[in-house]
């Protein structure tokens, strides 16, 4: 696997890899790889030639007092990692290649990104949203591959392509998750085995809820008693638990067409995110 740092050696590396006529997938991540991670790069070898992977904790999808120092980042583990998945190329660029000195450009995907994490964590999916579109200039793939754990990143990302021509097909690709349920993310590593035990909550919970309504239960009254669970089992802190539109995102009282329902909350000193699919029968 090849490893690049630079601008100029990716691209250079991009002409190389596309010389044979074949096609790339891209994987664009922030490193601390884990299984989920290596699901899109599973993914990404059947659907195309060649398979470019990213990594690159990204500074402007971080919020004040969030965990952009901590943010755990085992540059040879995860290298060793998308080697043994078949990754032709990594794009592994510094902070100062990202963003130039002088650097004044934003992208704001209005409508799905208004609530949720969008209300949470403001500015957020602004960063997501300009970083991803210049790993989308650096790479031009012809397929990029996101994960449906971050359901709301995903909606974003899907517009964006649509709304920028950009050339490239984003494929979803389900959340992986624990043995117990919960859904792989490289915050996880933060828990204490406690936390970590407690956590578990928040997927049963939300799997419940998803019963109940689906069961002809009210929306409000399923997400009030997930809330009041995600409580009892130690969580601090509830962003939110909402029913949305699987397509549009738009707030859903009754369940007549395919929905998702999506949850951020806090144990300890982490935040946890998940989001199922709820389907009326
Ligand atoms: P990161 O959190 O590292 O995630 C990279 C990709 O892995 C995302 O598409 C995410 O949805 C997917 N992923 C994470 N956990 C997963 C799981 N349990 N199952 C399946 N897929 C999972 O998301 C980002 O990075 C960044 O915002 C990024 C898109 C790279 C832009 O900076």
């Amino acid at each position: 696997m090849q490893l690049e740092r630079r601008l100029i050696g990716v691209r250079a590396a991009m002409r190389n890899l596309r010389a044979d006529g074949g096609t790339v997938a891209f994987v664009p991540t922030m490193g601390a790889l884990h299984e989920g991670h290596l699901s899109l790069v599973a993914r990404a070898q059947e659907v195309a030639d060649h398979v470019v992977a990213s990594i690159f904790v990204n500074p402007t999808q971080f919020g004040e007092g969030e965990d952009l120092e901590s943010y755990p980042r085992p540059e040879d583990e995860d290298r060793a990692k998308l080697e043994n998945a078949g990754c032709d190329l990594l794009w592994a660029p510094t902070p100062d290649e990202v963003y130039p000195a002088g650097f004044s450009t934003s992208i704001r995907v209005s409508g799905v990104t208004e609530g949720l994490c969008g209300a949470s964590r403001p500015g957020h999916f602004d960063g997501v949203a300009v970083v991803v579109a210049k790993l989308f200039n650096q790479i031009a793939p012809d397929y990029a591959l996101f994960g449906e754990k971050d359901y709301q990143q995903l909606a974003l990302i899907r517009r964006m392509t649509r709304d920028l021509d950009f050339d490239i097909e984003i494929i979803g690709v389900p959340t992986v998750r624990e043995a117990d349920s919960l859904a792989l993310s490289s915050r996880n590593a933060y828990l204490t085995d406690d936390e970590r035990s407690r956590a578990v909550a928040l997927p049963i919970a939300m799997g419940e809820a998803a019963a109940a309504i689906i069961g002809g239960e009210s929306v409000s009254f399923a997400i009030v008693a997930a809330k009041a669970k995600l409580f009892e089992a130690g969580f601090s802190t509830v962003d939110y638990i909402e029913l949305r539109d699987a397509e549009t995102l738009e707030p859903v009282e009754t369940l007549e067409s395919p929905a998702r329902l999506l949850a951020a909350a806090k144990i300890g000193k982490t935040r946890l995110i998940d989001n199922i699919a709820v389907e009326p029968r």
